[in-house]
């Protein structure tokens, strides 16, 4: 079968869809698969909002010929998915476990079969418990199994997948998982969570190596501008500005830390953990580089350094501050800002010279209360905030920024993490119980959009 390619310079802009695994798959002992750590996390009391777990989520994994055709009829070009780890080694190294490489053969399949480009994303955020156990990504050899397992699925995969994201959104593997711990593994450990953030770029670079030549490499990052709502909020706001977006930024682009941050993490000066040679693999590891972007993050003073809003810690040694999002919120209580991706867009293509750029989520989660006549959900605040943030890409293009596709998050409404089902973010609806799929005005929309090719067409 032939491979379909990455958007090529100077070709209009592309479009997805995308989902990840622990959020849409269900059957969680399915096929050998092993336990990961959100397996773990949600069955601790009190982790998830409404007490749920990903245990059943969409049923895509029973469902993936119903979900591929709601992928395809959308008329998007590529499809970005993650691989599940404790699918395809259920212990985190050596075993393989064939039965979990069968499912996602069956996918790339089905979207080549369909037209679709598949853009699998190595890791989202479900690590093999075992690897936890053994210390998670505080500890280095969980960066050398990451790479094994990259290898591993490359091996199968890579005769028909050509491009390949390593990690998603690793900050918050970091610094929700190992500092604030609102997310898997829940730990509240500061020097573990810059430990965390290290070793999974160093996995990232060193699953790198092992995928290119035959392969484009990307990273997936969630970057925000970050404002400070006042002068005496400054220091804090450059904090989490070095934490949230250039720890990430200067490692991949030219391989150090920020002096400022270094300043805030003496973990990270420390040469057991950052040994000669990690940083130079990090440099220039990229071949393109994924932006999720939902909202600008504010930052206001605050007295008391526990007062830090809805994600307490996630910034460890940075002064005392509080998040102050400007209304009206989305559902989740995120601010709505479709200039900030314009900005953060601008932003990279300077840091990072002109890499490509592709937007590998953008969406909002909404009540979804209104319903047409057919009983369908008709959403326009998501159509609305989709077109903004459309435009707000197709403007970064216009100012000469290299961006190649948009990815909307997501296709069906999922297991949103610490938030559980409560938060939806769907294009399509899917009913509790039957796990019926019923797409939702947006869904229509964006379809049309996909067939306009754009704004700009
Ligand atoms: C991103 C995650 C994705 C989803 C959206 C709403 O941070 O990558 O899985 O939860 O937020």
């Amino acid at each position: 079968m032939t491979a379909l390619a990455f958007p090529q310079p100077g070709s209009p802009l592309a479009f997805g869809v995308a989902t990840a695994s622990y959020q849409v798959e269900g059957a969680v002992t399915a096929d050998g698969r092993g336990q990961s750590i959100w397996d773990t996390f949600t069955a601790r009391p009190g982790t998830i909002a409404d007490g749920s777990d990903g245990s059943v989520a969409c049923g895509s994994y029973e469902r993936l010929e119903d979900d591929l055709e709601l992928v395809a009829g959308l008329g998007v070009a590529f499809y970005r998915f993650s691989v599940a780890w404790p699918r395809v080694q259920p212990e985190g190294s050596g075993r393989v476990e064939q039965r979990g490489l069968d499912y996602y053969d069956r996918v790339v399949d089905g979207l080549l079969a369909r037209g679709v480009l598949p853009l699998p994303t190595l890791y989202h955020w479900d690590l093999p418990q075992p690897l936890e156990d053994a210390g998670g990504w505080p500890v280095r050899d969980t960066a050398e199994r990451f790479a094994e397992y990259a290898g591993i699925v490359a091996g199968r995969l890579g005769d028909r997948v050509q491009t390949w994201a390593t990690l998603n959104e690793p900050w918050c593997s970091a610094f929700l998982g190992y500092a604030a711990g609102i997310h898997a593994p829940g730990r509240q450990e500061p020097d573990g969570a810059y430990a965390a953030a290290h070793h999974l770029l160093l996995g990232h670079a060193l699953a790198a190596e092992r995928l290119r030549g035959d392969a484009s490499v990307g990273i997936v990052l969630n970057p925000s501008p970050v404002r400070a709502e006042s002068p005496d909020a400054e220091a804090a706001a450059r904090a989490v500005d070095a934490i949230q977006n250039r720890l990430w930024f200067d490692a991949l682009s030219a391989g150090r830390y920020p002096t400022d941050l270094t300043e805030l993490a003496p973990a990270l000066t420390d040469d057991r953990l950052v040994r000669p040679g990690d940083l130079d693999r990090m440099a220039g590891s990229l071949d393109w580089l994924g932006i999720n972007y939902y909202f600008p993050i504010r930052v206001a003073a605050a007295e008391d350094a526990d007062e830090t809003g809805t994600r307490p810690h996630a910034y460890p040694g940075a002064p005392a501050h509080r998040f102050a999002p400007r209304g009206p919120l989305t559902a989740i209580g995120w601010e709505v800002d479709a200039g900030g991706l314009e900005e953060v867009l601008v932003r990279v293509s300077h840091q990072f010279a002109g890499l490509p750029l592709m937007v590998t989520e953008n969406g909002i989660a909404l009540d979804d209360r209104d319903r047409r006549d057919d009983g369908n959900v008709y959403d326009r605040a998501r159509m609305d905030y989709l077109l903004d943030h459309v435009a707000a890409t197709e403007r970064a293009r216009a100012a000469g920024v290299d961006v190649r596709g948009y990815v909307a998050w997501t296709l069906l409404d999922n297991f949103e993490w610490a938030e559980g089902y409560r938060m939806k973010f769907g294009l399509v609806e899917v009913e509790a119980g039957s796990l019926a799929r019923r797409p939702k005005a947006s869904y229509e929309w964006y379809a049309q959009l996909v067939h306009a090719g754009g704004l700009i067409p």
